[in-house]
Order: structure tokens, then sequence, then C-alpha cells
């Protein structure tokens, strides 16, 4: 094998000295320093190549070279890496020059050329060499030798290293900027360069995300950003290889993101040329690569077709689940490009539970998170109501309201309903993005909206029984007054009656009353005074405008609103201190008798036909128990056995609304002692609570007071129209002594306290004879033409 090749060596060198003519071989054969190079052609079979060669540039590594030379083995196609097809002396290179080697990789470069070598001017030469010529770089092996010449057409440049072809592009680039790789594997792009084409690729040391928000970021980072990442990097992309020599001018290149980029190339005053790809300088050009060649520039070229908007946002802040819901339920369209001056509260991606609302309430749970406007936190005030985007058909199409709640411990946060934001917003196209850590509930129908509230449990349990509650659960934009415990409490023996089987129609319609069929929020009751339909259908209430105290007012008899703005989903509620009782509930003695279950009392309207069921006067209703008591004593039937003081004893019980007019004229109202229908010395005196500790009555005669019996309840049903509860049936002091009708004074008396009693009696008649005279008993003059007056003959008696 040796032998042949040796002969062929012989001829060759004899042939060329014959005729004057040298090859390569013949130069290299005649230098020491170039034996392992020519063993490396012999080897790789191309000596008759090089024999052939018309004209060339041969990069001749020496030994030194090949024995620090650590690459693969060295082969045919790398020895050609060192070849050029024509002649290139060292006066015809310059900085930044690519020449064209002999190996060619099939269509790795435009018109199938060949692989590419890049010379450099190096650092200048060590003086004293060759007279300041230039020292150059190929690739990366210093030019150690130039210019042996061979022939007139073919030069030989020693160089202190084996040129290693160029790697692929990717590979390059990884090497260069990994993120820059990673991101464009993400998009394909890598896939892309890896085939056996040939590219152009600008990339820099600045990251291309710089310029871009953490919410844009970590948008393009996302795979929803894949698109507009892959725009952006396809953007640093030209198809075929395209060196700075080429760069001429000013020139537009369409890059596969199909987008035409612009390349300026300025020859400065030194000759140094200046490239900028859409203004940006190239830093280092002609980073050679197998398949075409990188170009690093100072700052990243962008795109003008990625623009951001609200979805894409959403995205950046990973609030992927609340988009997909919108998109799924038909509301994407307030994400489009286009959007403006909306505000978007996007709850977190791991917040939101899909399961924990049915399919038909999601659209609108999904627009009540989207408000007109674009509100920024200085903006909002606590307890402001801000009109969402659900138009509700429960609020005939009114916006739902979104309570706004800031508090003072927690000054750092918003709270939308029951959401928390703890962020500023996010701005994007004059919108505003708010993230929420929990998704806003839906306001809930009336029940669920108060039922937490305990001070509202009366006026949950009387809907619940009156069945009033699916009559305002269906009713669509109404406002509910909804009393507190203490107001039924003030009710008294009326909210007895009202919760009571019989007062069901009643209750219905108060509770009826309490909502009105107009939405009106706490601002609006503020602002002006209302007289709003009622669910009743035919009561109107007086509601709006504030009191002295700053309240809001509501009713005719000075309620007032509490809280306000409660949310449910067909209005709001706003919590009063009082029980409106409608003009179309006439509240009368026997009503609430009945809900008493005061049977006895009752059987009086049976009675006693003058008794009137719905009159003005206060009602002392003893309890069935108290009657029983007597029943004790006097024997059942009593009533019946007397009449005369059967019916004495009912009109001790009734103070007429004449009475009471009087007295407050007379008394101012401190201790109040009240004529009764029995006669005007037959008196009751009421104990308000203010200056006792127990409400009592007591039972004022001629002669003497008479027992006391507890008030166990009232109930009022109209100014000077009441029902009192007492414990004991009330016994008239005047007749009870030696009245001798009455079964019940044969009650062992002494005669001394008879007589005592009668001494007393007479002093205090003529006591109030001669107040008579001096003109007070002229308010009385009414009472004393009453046929139920005193028979006369106790007077007499006493006389
Ligand atoms: C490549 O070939 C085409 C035609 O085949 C020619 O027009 C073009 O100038 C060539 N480009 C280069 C860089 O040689
Ligand atoms: C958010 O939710 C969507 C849809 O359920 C899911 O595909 C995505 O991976 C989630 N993203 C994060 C960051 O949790
Ligand atoms: C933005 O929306 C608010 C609230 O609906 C409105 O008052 C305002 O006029 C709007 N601004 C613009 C610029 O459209
Ligand atoms: C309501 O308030 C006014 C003024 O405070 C008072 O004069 C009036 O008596 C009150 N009315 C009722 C029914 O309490």
């Amino acid at each position: 094998m040796a032998l042949p090749l040796l002969l062929l060596l012989t001829f060759t060198i004899l042939t060329s000295s014959v005729l004057g003519y040298k090859t390569i071989i013949d130069v290299l054969s005649d230098d020491a320093r170039f034996e392992t190079l020519i063993v490396h052609i012999q080897r790789a079979r191309l000596v008759p190549i090089l024999n052939k060669l018309e004209a060339g540039t041969l990069f001749a590594p020496d030994n030194d070279a090949f024995a620090n030379y650590h690459g693969p083995d060295i082969t045919q196609d790398i020895l050609l890496y060192h070849l050029v097809p024509w002649m290139v002396p060292t006066h015809d290179l310059y900085h930044h020059q690519i020449l064209e080697s002999s190996f060619r990789l099939d269509d790795y470069l435009k018109n199938n050329t060949g692989q590419r070598i890049l010379i450099r001017q190096g650092p200048s030469a060590t003086l004293g060499d060759n007279n300041n010529a230039p020292s150059f770089l190929v690739n990366d092996a210093r030019l150690i030798l130039p210019d042996i010449p061979v022939n007139k057409k073919t030069i030989i440049h020693a160089v202190n290293k084996v040129l290693e072809v160029p790697d692929m592009l990717a590979p390059s680039l990884e090497s260069k900027s990994v993120d820059l790789y990673q991101m464009m594997d993400r998009v394909g792009l890598i896939h892309l360069i890896n085939q056996h084409q040939p590219f152009t690729v600008f990339y820099s040391e600045q990251s291309i995300l710089q310029d871009f928000n953490d919410v844009e970021q970590s948008y393009l980072l996302s795979t929803y950003g894949d698109e507009d990442l892959g725009r952006m990097l396809d953007y640093l992309v030209i198809r075929g290889d395209i060196y700075t020599d080429d760069f001429v001018g000013e020139k537009e290149y369409k890059t596969i993101s199909g987008e035409m980029i612009v390349i300026k190339a300025d020859k400065k005053k030194n000759g140094e040329k200046i490239i900028t790809v859409d203004g940006q300088l190239i830093l280092q050009g002609d980073i050679l690569a197998s398949n075409g060649v990188l170009h690093k520039v100072e700052d990243m070229p962008r795109t003008k077709q990625v623009a951001f908007d609200i979805r894409k946002y959403l995205y950046g802040i990973d609030a992927t689940k609340f988009v997909s819901l919108l998109d799924r339920y038909g509301l994407g369209y307030y994400l489009a490009p286009g959007v403006t001056n909306f505000t978007v509260l996007a709850p977190e991606n791991d917040s939101i539970d899909e399961g924990s609302l049915p399919d038909n309430l999601k659209k609108a749970w999904l627009s009540y998170h989207i408000v007109h406007g674009q509100w920024f936190p200085d903006q909002l005030h606590d307890r402001q109501l801000l009109p969402s985007e659900y138009k509700s058909p429960q609020l005939n199409d009114q916006a739902q309201r979104i309570p706004i709640g800031l508090y003072e411990t927690r000054k750092s946060s918003i709270f939308f309903g029951n959401a928390r934001s703890q962020n500023a917003p996010i701005t994007i196209n004059d919108n505003a993005i708010y993230q929420l850590s929990s998704p806003m509930n839906l306001p809930y129908d009336v029940f669920s909206s108060i039922v937490v509230d305990l001070e509202l449990s009366s006026f949950i349990a009387t809907l619940y029984v009156s069945g009033v509650v699916d009559k305002i659960k269906s009713a669509s934009g109404i406002t509910l007054f909804a009393p507190t415990n203490q107001a039924y409490k003030s009710l008294g023996l009326v909210a007895t009656y009202l919760v009571h089987p019989t007062g069901r129609h009643d209750l219905q319609t108060t509770l009826q009353y309490h909502a009105a069929q107009t939405l009106l929020y706490e601002h609006d009751l503020r602002t002006s005074a209302y007289s709003v339909a009622t669910l009743t259908g035919h009561d109107s209430l007086e509601v709006g405008g504030v009191n002295e105290q700053g309240m809001i007012s509501i009713g005719t008899d000075n309620g007032t609103i509490h809280q306000t703005n409660v949310l449910m989903a067909n209005g709001v509620i706003h919590k009063i201190d009082t029980v409106l009782v409608p003009p179309s509930v006439s509240l009368t003695h026997r009503k609430m008798l009945v809900g008493m279950e005061s049977h006895r009392v009752l059987d009086w309207f049976e009675d006693f036909s003058w008794l009137d069921e719905g009159g003005d006067y206060i009602l002392l209703a003893p309890t069935d128990r108290a009657f029983t008591q007597l029943d004790e004593l006097l024997g059942s039937g009593w009533e019946q056995k007397d009449r005369e003081a059967y019916e004495h004893l009912v009109r001790l019980h009734v103070i007429p609304k004449a009475q009471q007019l009087d007295r407050r004229t007379l008394l101012g109202g401190e201790i109040e002692d009240y004529p009764t229908l029995l006669s005007n010395r037959d008196r009751i005196m009421i104990h308000g609570g203010s200056y006792f500790a127990e409400n009592f009555v007591q039972v004022m005669g001629q002669t003497g007071q008479g027992a006391h019996a507890r008030v166990l309840a009232k109930g009022s049903l109209r100014k000077y129209t009441q029902v009192i509860q007492i414990d004991t049936v009330l016994i008239p002091v005047s007749r009870g002594l030696f009245g001798l009708p009455w079964y019940w004074s044969l009650a062992l008396v002494s005669g001394l306290v008879l007589v005592g009693a009668a001494l007393v009696g007479w002093a205090g008649y003529h006591f109030w004879q001669k107040r008579r005279r001096a003109g007070y008993q002229a308010i009385q003059d009414e009472e004393e033409e009453r046929p139920s007056e005193p028979a006369p003959q106790d007077d007499s008696q006493q006389e």
C-alpha cells in the first residue's frame, strides 16, 4: 500500500521538477514542518485532487498544530476545509473576509457553496516580524507563515491550528445564549434551524424579554405566549446565509416571521463598517455555522407584531381558569384586543372551584367579575357599590353591585365583596386588573343573605312561617326593610298576634309591606325621600331622607334604618328599628286577644255589645289564669249571678281615648292615672318603666287604692289604642266594701277599717269637691254624663 503511493509521489515530484511546475504536494513534501499534514493528505487520498488543482490556497497546519489537535479524526472533509479553490495571497486578505472552502455540505449553505472560513485581523504582528505586515487569524488559527509560493495560481499559508469545520447553528447558538436557545426550542425554531438549510440568526446578550414587565414576561414564557414568543423569535431569523460583507446600504430582509427587518451598513471614516439591524448595532458579525451564520447585536430587534391585551395579561398572572371559563360561557369579547375602560376582577386559578356553582349561574357569576370603567384604588371607598357587568333579570336588568370594603387594619387590601385583593391593579390598554385571592360570590337569595345575622332571627322566622318568603324571592328589583329582633320585641302583643295562626294574613301583609318594589340603595335613600309601592300591592311606604341624627327615616313613626346595603340576588336589604304595620292591616283589640288566647276577655265582646272591637281605647286584659283564680274565690259563673257587677268590672278595664287625651294635658304624662269607662272616680294608675322597676297598674277608687296588677305585656295598635295584659282581674275599689251586691265583698274587713275607710273617703270627697269648685273638674264633665256612671247609692252612703 505504501509502495504505490511512494511511486506516485516520486512520479509527481519528478514530473513537476522536469516541467518546472510545482504542486502543493511538492512544496509540503520539501518542508519538514508539514510532515504530519502530508501523512494525513495521503491517508485521506487527497493527493490526486491536490495535484489536479489548477488554483488554490491551502491553510496548512504545521506539525505542532496536529500535535495539539484533539478534535475528530482527520478526514478528507476536514482537509478540504483548509483549501480555498483560488489563490488568496496575504495582501488580498482583509478583516472579516469570508472565504469559501472546498468542503461542501449538500444544501447547508446558499447555492450549495463550500463551508466558509473567516479571516480576521489578529492582534497586530509582533514587531520585527515581516515589516509590520498585519497578522491574520483564520477562524481561530494564527497565520504563522504566510505566502509560501507553490505556482502562479497556488499558494500555501501555514497556520498554527487545525481548522475545525463550523458547528450547526443550533449548538453554536446554545453556546452563545442558552436562554435564547431554550426559548427558540420551545417554539420549534431550533428544529427549523437544525435543518440542512442556510439561515442567518441575530442574537444578543440582552434578553429578548428585558423590555417587558413581569406580567408580559410570564405570559410570553407560558404556553399561551408561545405564538407571540415565536413571532418575536422568528423575527431574529432570515433564510439564507448573509455575511456582513453582503450588507450594503440600507435594505429590508424578510424574516421567517414574514415581517421585514431593516439592515443598514455604513462605512466609518476609518473604513470600519457599521451595521445596524433595526437600529441595533452588530457587535460581532459572521459567527460561522455549517448551515448559516450568527450575528451578535447590541440588543434584540423587536417585532412590531406583538401587542398585549387583557387576555394576555390574565394569562400572565395565571388566571387561566378564569379566562377559559369566560371563553366557555361566551364572555370572551371582554378580553378582545380592542377592549378599553374595563376593570376585571380575576380570581386566582386555584381558588376557582367550578363544582361549587351550577352551570346555569356561571355566566352571571363570571360577568359579576367585570366592571365598566377603569377603577383605581383611590377612586374606591368603603361601602361603595360598584355596578358589575352582570345585568340581572332579578334586578330588572339593572347591574348587580359589588360592595367595596376598605378596612383601617388592612390598608393594603381591598375587598370586593367577600374576595380580597392584595396587590395594586395591573393596567393594560386603559383597563385595570385586580387579582383576587378567591372568587366573589354572587349575592344570595334573601334567606341566605341574612341568615347569619342573629339580630334578624325574628324577621327570618316570620318570613318563614308566613310563607311570604317565596313572594319576596320571586319579586325582582326590591328593597327589603328588615326589622331587628328589638323592633319585634317593642311590638309586644301585636307581634304575639301576628305570629298566631289567626294573624297569618295580617302578618303576610305586614311583611310584604317591608318589601318596596324599587331598588333603593343607601345612597338613594340618603339623597331623597320616596313614597314607594310595596309588595302588598295597595300600600305605599314613605322612606328616605335623613333625620336630625343623620339616620335615614322610614315609615311615619320615626322609624330609622340602621344598617344598609346587604345585597341579595333580587335586591338590597336594609335593617330597620321598627316593624311597620301597613295601613291596610287594621289591628283590633279582639284580634290581639285572640293572639293572646285571652278567652275570658274575649267573652266580654259577646256579653256586652257596647264594647267596640276596633275602637280607640286601652284595654286591660287579665289572663285566663287570673280569671281562674277569681273563679276559685267567687265560684264559677259569678258573671251571670250579678250582671251589673260584672259589667262594672268590665268597664273598669277600659280606658277610653278621650280620657287619655285629658290626662295627657293635665299631668304631662308623668304618672298616668286615667278615668275608666266605669266612672271618673274609678281610675287606673299606670306606672311606667322609668320610675318603677316593674310596670304595674293599680285601681284608684274614691275610697282608696286597690290591689296591683302586674303588666305582663303590651301591644300598641295605634296611638291611644293599646292592649295591656295583666296578671290579676281588677276590682272596683269604691264598691268593693259595702256594695252588697258584690259577692266578693264578703271578704273579711273589720268594722274599724270600714269606718276608717269611710272617713278617709268622706274627707277625700270633700277635698275633691273643693277642687271641683275651684274649676279642676271642667275637663271631666263629659264623663259625668255617661250612662255608666256608677250607682249613686255609694256616694250617698259616703256622704
Ligand atoms: C446563487 O444562485 C443564483 C442562481 O442560481 C444566483 O442568482 C445567485 O447570485 C447565487 N448566489 C450566490 C451568493 O452565489
Ligand atoms: C390553571 O387552570 C387551568 C385550567 O384548569 C390549568 O390548565 C392550568 O394549568 C392552571 N394553571 C396554573 C398555573 O395553575
Ligand atoms: C369609562 O367608564 C366609565 C364608567 O362607565 C365612564 O364613566 C367613563 O366615561 C368611561 N371613560 C371612557 C374614556 O370611555
Ligand atoms: C317623632 O319625632 C318627633 C321629633 O323628634 C316627635 O315630635 C314626635 O312625637 C315623634 N313621633 C313619634 C310617633 O314618636
